[in-house]
């Protein structure tokens, strides 16, 4: 057995001195010679080991340098240094893999995270990003706990599919059909798809809610966590062409249940990072606060990290109509005095994360759930209202972030689902196995999709959505 090391966290944790202990992982700075900051990515708190003098000869001294990776054997003793309690004073030291200093890129010093973003293979050997992918773990693992504990079915819907489940068009087409022109054509000149992989057109799936509804019909309770993918071109810091999704589907929920279940999710998973995140989200809130201090006054958020989440947790989020909040956003000083770039005039139009922030941050100064939407701007498959104008819709807008929620009461009467997808375009023949579940015994059901990117730039207090995910794809990038 070659792996006999102790983690470095728990090394740190257990407060006792006196007993030898092997440890594994990578150099981050080696000083005189002597101290060596060892890092395995269990914490960010580096295990000083001690090299004494004459214990190593110089050619291997020399190759103790930072990213390179050691195998360390000594004793825990007490620390004489400060800023740790503990340290390893080594009684051997083997190089497992060499690091050269001269073209290993992370230094030992602060880089922009617009360069981490360039070498996002190296990235997760830095503070930074140590903390928020451990932080982006524990959450997705309260996640599962959550639905588990209720007793929901983790259902794993398909990634590959033929039908557009939000009815924006907004999908890659997965095909082994040649590229270059020769591909199969039906008589007028369209690509014959029959003649693909699957016998037909098929693409990434943009949401497993659809599938997700088929077996809510079954199970009552199901969720998914999966990967999305959107090809829309939205090069902002809140949109990724691949997020991973949550999508909890639940039969007998009306909307009010929906929300119910979406504030307590959230709340929930917050409070798991919160308390067994502890070293990595305070870290996070430092480093947040010092990039805060080098923006100007106006622009600085009112709480620090800890404080937002704790708010979060500890307060009931506010719910109003979208026509309530259209008054609001109508007659507020911001509008009148023609700040928003795009004004708000008239009811029917689509909030502009702007608008969604002003909400959010300015005026209730806490998450809020937005309700019953213009039927014309939410998609086919959400409850029609009694007032045929507006649908069952909701959608939870965090500070900072904007929408992170988006879900709704289903539509399950067969003839009004089938009536909006005949106003929305919607191919009624691709879609028959969903309207199968209208059919067969249909109630009333409702569900929603947590952008889980959204949820960990929420609760790591990162600022671009690429620095959440390990390797991010958005327009005109797929790098590694
Ligand atoms: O609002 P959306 O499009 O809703 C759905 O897909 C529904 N089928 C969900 C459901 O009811 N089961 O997306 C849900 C959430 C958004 O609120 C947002 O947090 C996230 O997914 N999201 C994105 N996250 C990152 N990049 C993108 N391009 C995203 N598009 C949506
Ligand atoms: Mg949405």
């Amino acid at each position: 057995m070659y792996n006999k090391r102790t983690k470095i966290n728990a090394l740190l944790q257990a407060d006792t001195t006196n007993y030898e202990a092997t440890v594994m992982g990578w150099v981050r700075t080696f000083r005189n010679n002597q101290f060596i900051a060892l890092n395995d990515g269990s914490t960010n708190n580096n295990l000083q080991v001690v090299v004494a003098l004459g214990l190593l000869d110089d050619a291997t001294l020399k190759r103790i340098t930072t990213g390179a990776c050691i195998k360390a054997t000594g004793e825990i003793i007490a620390s004489l240094g400060k800023g740790q309690k503990i340290e390893l004073k080594a009684t051997s030291i083997e190089i497992l893999g060499d690091s050269d200093a001269e073209k290993f890129p992370l230094q030992p010093k602060k880089h922009s995270l617009e360069f981490l973003r360039e070498i996002a293979h190296l990235r997760f050997r830095t503070n930074t990003f140590g903390a928020v992918f451990r932080v982006r773990h524990s959450l997705a693992f309260a996640i599962h706990q959550f639905f588990n504990d209720k007793g929901f079915v983790y259902l794993h819907t398909p990634i590959i599919t033929a039908s557009d489940a939000e009815g924006a068009g907004e999908m890659f087409r997965v095909t082994t059909l040649p590229l270059d022109g020769t591909a199969p054509k039906n008589a007028d000149g369209a690509i014959n798809y029959k003649e693909d992989f699957f016998g037909r057109s098929t693409n990434l799936t943009v949401s497993g809610q659809l599938e997700g509804e088929l077996a809510a019909m079954a199970y009552s309770d199901i969720y998914t966590f999966g990967p999305t993918f959107r090809a829309e071109n939205s090069n902002t810091a809140r949109h990724l062409a691949e997020f991973w999704m949550i999508e909890p589907e639940v039969a007998f929920n009306d909307l009010e249940d929906n929300m119910n279940l979406a504030e307590e999710f959230i709340k929930y998973v917050i409070n798991y990072a919160l308390k067994n995140n502890k070293e990595d989200i305070e870290f996070l809130a430092q480093r947040l606060e010092d990039e805060e201090k080098t923006k100007p006054q106006a622009e600085r958020s009112e709480m620090g990290l800890l404080e937002k989440l704790n708010f979060v947790v500890n307060n009931q989020f506010e719910r109003l109509t979208y026509t309530e909040a259209i008054d609001i956003l109508k007659n507020s000083n911001h509008n009148k005095k023609k700040k928003f770039q795009y004004p708000v005039e008239n009811w029917g139009t689509d909030l502009q994360s702007e608008h969604e922030r002003y909400l959010v941050e300015k005026h209730f100064k806490k998450p809020v759930i937005l309700t019953d939407y213009p039927k014309e701007i939410k998609s086919f498959y959400m409850r029609m209202n009694d007032d045929g104008k507006t649908v069952a819709a909701m959608d939870i807008l965090a500070p900072g972030i904007g929408e992170i929620v988006g879900g709704s009461q289903r539509e399950e009467r067969y003839d009004k689902l089938v009536q909006r997808m005949k106003e929305m375009n919607v191919p009624a023949e691709e879609l028959d196995f969903y309207l199968d579940t209208r059919r067969f015994g249909s109630c009333i059901h409702a569900g929603f999709g947590l952008g889980f990117e959204r949820l960990v730039l929420f609760v790591t207090g990162m600022t671009n959505i690429r620095d959440v995910i390990p390797f991010p794809r958005y327009p005109k990038s797929a790098s590694f």
